[in-house]
């Protein structure tokens, strides 16, 4: 009979933490005149599902091109890290990860993946999958929030950190420096990041892969007023919202926001809070920054990496990078 390894699961974050969370969120960002929203609180069951479908769709060329990215220099990766252990920041439908288990399995070392995420059930439905096509491997899904329990993540063995998806673009400067900073602080010697960040490019291209034509990229951005009607007792009506998506030139990135169709006052109950909208009045949920490979190299280096290497520089779509940590 052949055993498989258990899945191990250590969550951090349990759906009351998640609750409380949301409500400091959605008490301190809809209070103000500025509205705002965290985008973490996307990524429910529908709002993971609807990401997986945007990275199919013929205008989201991010995923695309990091796939063809981590295809084709796979086994230079597999032998930067010469890793044991594979974990996944962000990891979602741990999808593009199967390139890099099948060329860190090549190579010969790999032992262990760690994907880490908030998204607790989805990621559970994905280990399984993956379970059934790397029988040996260990499995450690750890549930949790990349902004506050790095700590937690296993950090015995030789480890190949990703953080994939241009994830990275979705925090603001201040966010991003400290995530590098605490990241590099957990990452001892022998390990390595692959980071993938968007590059800048043509801001019509960047503008239509998050504002498709089949409206997903909207019914994604509303999702969110449907996870506060679930979590909070809202009274949102997602139809009255309109999907914008907006080229930020200054600081170099897209915004999505929600635009109130109408006057509006919609009621929160579990937090006894009503808020108010003027017509055309705007939540922002998303920002995604894109860089270019000089900035990437600087906000590394900064954080205390040196760059091994960088791939995709030049043809302008989408670039991966693999660092260490300085010492
Ligand atoms: N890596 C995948 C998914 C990218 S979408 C890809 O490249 O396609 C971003 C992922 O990050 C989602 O799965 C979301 O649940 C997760 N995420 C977002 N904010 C997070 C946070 N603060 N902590 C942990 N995971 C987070
Ligand atoms: N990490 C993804 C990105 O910045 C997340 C994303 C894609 C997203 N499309 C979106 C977030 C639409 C909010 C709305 O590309």
């Amino acid at each position: 009979m052949n055993v498989q390894p258990e899945i191990v699961v250590d969550v951090h974050l349990t759906g009351d933490d998640l609750r409380q969370k949301l409500a400091e969120d959605v008490r301190r960002g809809l209070a103000g005149r500025t509205k705002r929203i965290p985008p973490v609180w996307f990524y429910d069951e529908t709002g993971s599902r609807l990401f997986e479908e945007i990275t199919r769709l013929p205008e989201y060329y991010p995923t695309r091109a990091e796939r063809h990215l981590l295809a084709r220099h796979r086994s230079q990766i597999a032998d930067i890290a010469g890793a044991d252990t594979l974990v996944e920041l962000g990891a979602g439908a741990c999808d593009k990860t199967r390139v890099l288990l099948d060329a860190m399995t090549a190579q010969g070392g790999l032992r262990r993946y760690v994907p880490f995420d908030v998204s607790d059930d989805f990621l559970r439905v994905a280990a399984k999958d993956l379970r059934a096509a790397y029988a040996d491997l260990d499995i450690h899904i750890v549930v949790g929030d990349f902004h506050e329990h790095l700590g937690r993540i296993p950090s015995d063995g030789r480890r190949l950190v990703a953080f994939l998806g241009g994830t990275i673009g979705n925090l603001v400067p201040d966010e991003r420096r400290r995530f590098l900073f605490d990241l590099n602080c957990t990452m001892g010697y022998g390990d390595h990041l692959l980071l993938g960040s968007d590059l800048v490019k043509d801001p019509d291209r960047i503008v239509s892969a998050y504002d498709d034509a089949a409206g997903v990229t909207a019914e994604f951005n509303r999702n969110v007023l449907r996870v506060l009607n679930r979590q909070l007792g809202a009274a949102f009506e997602p139809q009255d919202f309109e999907h914008v998506a907006r080229w930020n030139h200054q600081d170099q990135w897209i915004e999505m926001r929600l635009r109130s169709r109408c006057r509006q006052t919609v009621a929160i109950d579990d937090l006894d809070m009503a808020v108010e909208f003027d017509r055309g009045e705007e939540i922002l949920t998303e920002i995604s920054t894109k860089f270019t490979p000089d900035q990437v190299e600087r906000e590394l280096t900064d954080a205390g990496f040196v760059v091994d290497a960088m791939w995709g520089a030049d043809d302008g779509e989408f670039l991966l990078s693999i660092a260490h940590p300085y010492c």
